[in-house]
């Protein structure tokens, strides 16, 4: 409509009377002014329903997403493809392509089709000879139009890559500023930086070479079909076969709607894109878990004793199918008894506590839970009386409070809190902290120590009040002092509950109810501490005990006598 207008305007200066040019220029000018208004208006419109169902996209198919990928069994997330990496960038960055598809593309390809329709129609009856060639002429400058914006695209999206590799480094340096501080080596990376930029900026000399004949032919080949045109319109005015205002007015709408279609189709190696992303996101919205945490038919315990087995396990991760972890393995770990995993690392100590959590399958034998194959189980429930802390507690974004009320959600009583934090020896630190059990911790909160933190995932664990204690190197990564206080917390929280203890020291070890020794995957020892010990020099618990004891008394003299 612009560029109909804007065709018949020009016209009007070829007019000879003053009058009617006045009084015509005075009506384009309301008419314009009606156009802005209009456009104004309809921008507004568009945009806002747009953005409106872009959100509303982005939001269900990013909540689809999350609530799919966690309740996927643990065995995905260890194929490299599903690394934590690329599942948050899947997340963040495909929702976005397919509202961005959905979305913003698709209302555009619309708007190009009924422009071109429209403009096509218009040309024609106004000067259908004229319109005639031009739309032949069309694919010229519609080509060279799109030369010219894929060139410019590509041209600045080589541009930003080679910024991601050295932006790269950036980062990666001044997040790992103390080791870089440590090293001296500031000079390396100052010329890794250098180096990394080097190799795009000779590619981008030799792309801006491409890029400039490229544009060069493109904007030459439309000014000549321009030319063809006006030559060929100024004959059909000579001849009397079209006015002048209709070949401006065809010429423009022509010249705008190529502009668009050339636009619109730039856009299709988007579509490509997005079509991938559309792929991906579906290969996630339609995979099911193998192991679904919450099937409705399936036991749900109303008490839980705490028996465990496992019965003749044959088991390997999934990611790893070729290297057996367990071949026909058993163990039984006794009801409201404290059970020591010893072994050396890889040992698959953690793998146990894996299997019984169900995080994995075993591929032959069975797990059982009071004498019942956990796969009979509702996961979830099962889940509810059991509680794993590992060598690294994981705290999330939130207050003290929440973090610990964190896996028990019906019972938020500060009360209860509280005990549990007494119980964990955490309220004493809690309690000196200035915003006490208000304190945010995760990332922007305050830096709380490993002990702290450790102590606070035990009032975790004591507030969940589980039949079942994992506990998986939960001291390991402790200093001796907070070790001290951590396993004191840890001695209160184990009475009366089947705990399945991990841990190198010693010290945590010698008083559990009983010590089962592994080797690759195989028990070689089981009994009491003191039982263990009397096999004498030849026994491996007998000899991973002086290992221990030579350790210790070299280094500190915090050593506990045995
Ligand atoms: N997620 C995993 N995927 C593949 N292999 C694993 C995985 N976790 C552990 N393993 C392997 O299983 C073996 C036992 O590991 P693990 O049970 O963690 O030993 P431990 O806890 O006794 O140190 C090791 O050889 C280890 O490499
Ligand atoms: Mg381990």
């Amino acid at each position: 409509m612009y560029a109909f207008a804007l065709g018949s305007m020009i016209s009007i200066f070829f007019l000879t009377d003053h009058d009617e040019i006045k009084r015509k220029i005075a009506t384009y000018c309301i008419f314009f002014a009606g156009l802005t208004v209009f456009q104004l208006v309809v921008n507004i419109v568009q945009h806002y329903n747009l953005a409106y169902m872009g959100e509303y996209l982005t939001k269900r198919v990013k909540e689809r997403m999350l609530a799919k990928i966690l309740s996927f069994e643990v065995a995905w997330f260890d194929q490299d493809e599903n690394s934590t990496g690329v599942v948050c960038s899947r997340l963040s960055t495909e929702a976005n392509i397919v509202r961005s598809l959905v979305g913003d593309r698709m209302s555009l390809l619309l708007q190009t089709t009924s422009a071109v329709v429209i403009a096509c129609t218009v040309s024609l009856i106004i000067a259908w000879r004229f319109a005639i060639v031009l739309i032949i002429v069309q694919p010229i400058s519609i080509a060279s139009f799109y030369t010219r914006i894929v060139i410019l695209k590509g041209m600045s999206k080589k541009a930003i890559k080679a910024q991601d590799e050295s932006s790269k480094i950036a980062v990666e340096a001044i997040s790992n500023l103390r080791t870089i501080t440590s090293f001296s080596s500031q000079d390396r990376v100052i010329k890794m930086l250098q180096k990394a930029q080097e190799g795009p900026s000779h590619e981008s000399i030799r792309q801006s070479w491409f890029a400039g004949i490229g544009l060069g032919c493109a904007r030459s080949l439309t000014t000549f079909s321009r030319a063809l045109e006006y030559w060929y319109g100024g004959n059909l005015v000579y001849h009397g076969h079209i006015t002048s205002k209709a070949l401006f007015e065809t010429n423009l709408i022509m010249a705008n709607t190529g502009r668009m279609i050339a636009d619109a189709s730039s856009l299709t190696s988007d579509l490509a894109k997005g079509a991938n992303a559309i792929g991906l996101v579906f290969t996630i919205l339609d995979r099911n878990t193998k192991i679904e945490a919450d099937e409705m038919s399936a036991y749900k315990p109303q008490k839980l004793i705490g028996h465990i087995e496992l019965q003749n396990v044959y088991f390997a991760y999934p990611s790893r199918p070729n290297v057996m972890i367990f071949q026909d393995f058993s163990i039984k770990i006794d009801a409201g008894k404290s059970t020591a995993l010893v072994g050396g690392s890889g040992s698959g100590k953690s793998t146990i506590m894996g299997l019984i959590e169900r995080f994995y399958d075993p591929l032959k034998g069975i797990v059982t839970m009071d004498g019942r194959d956990i796969k009979s189980y509702n996961l979830k429930s099962l889940r509810n009386y059991i509680a794993l802390v590992s060598q690294e507690p994981t705290l999330f974004n939130g207050t003290i409070r929440e973090n610990i009320a964190y896996g028990a959600f019906d019972k938020t009583n500060e009360v209860e809190i509280i005990e549990a934090a007494k119980i964990a020896n955490a309220h004493d630190f809690i309690a000196s902290m200035k915003d006490g059990y208000d304190t945010w911790c995760g990332d922007r909160g305050v830096q709380l120590s490993g002990g702290q933190k450790q102590r606070i995932a035990i009032a975790r664990a004591v507030l969940k009040n589980p039949k079942v204690l994992l506990l998986d190197e939960a001291t390991s990564a402790l200093d001796s002092q907070s070790e001290n206080v951590v396993q004191d917390a840890l001695e209160k929280v184990m009475v009366g509950r089947t705990s399945v203890v991990v841990a190198h020291r010693l010290s945590t070890i010698r008083n559990c109810n009983r010590i089962v020794v592994l080797d690759k995957g195989r028990v070689v020892e089981e009994g009491t501490h003191s039982s263990l010990l009397a096999k004498g020099p030849s026994g491996n618990y007998y000899s991973l005990v002086s290992l221990q004891r030579n350790a210790t008394t070299t280094t500190s003299a915090t050593d506990i006598e045995y």
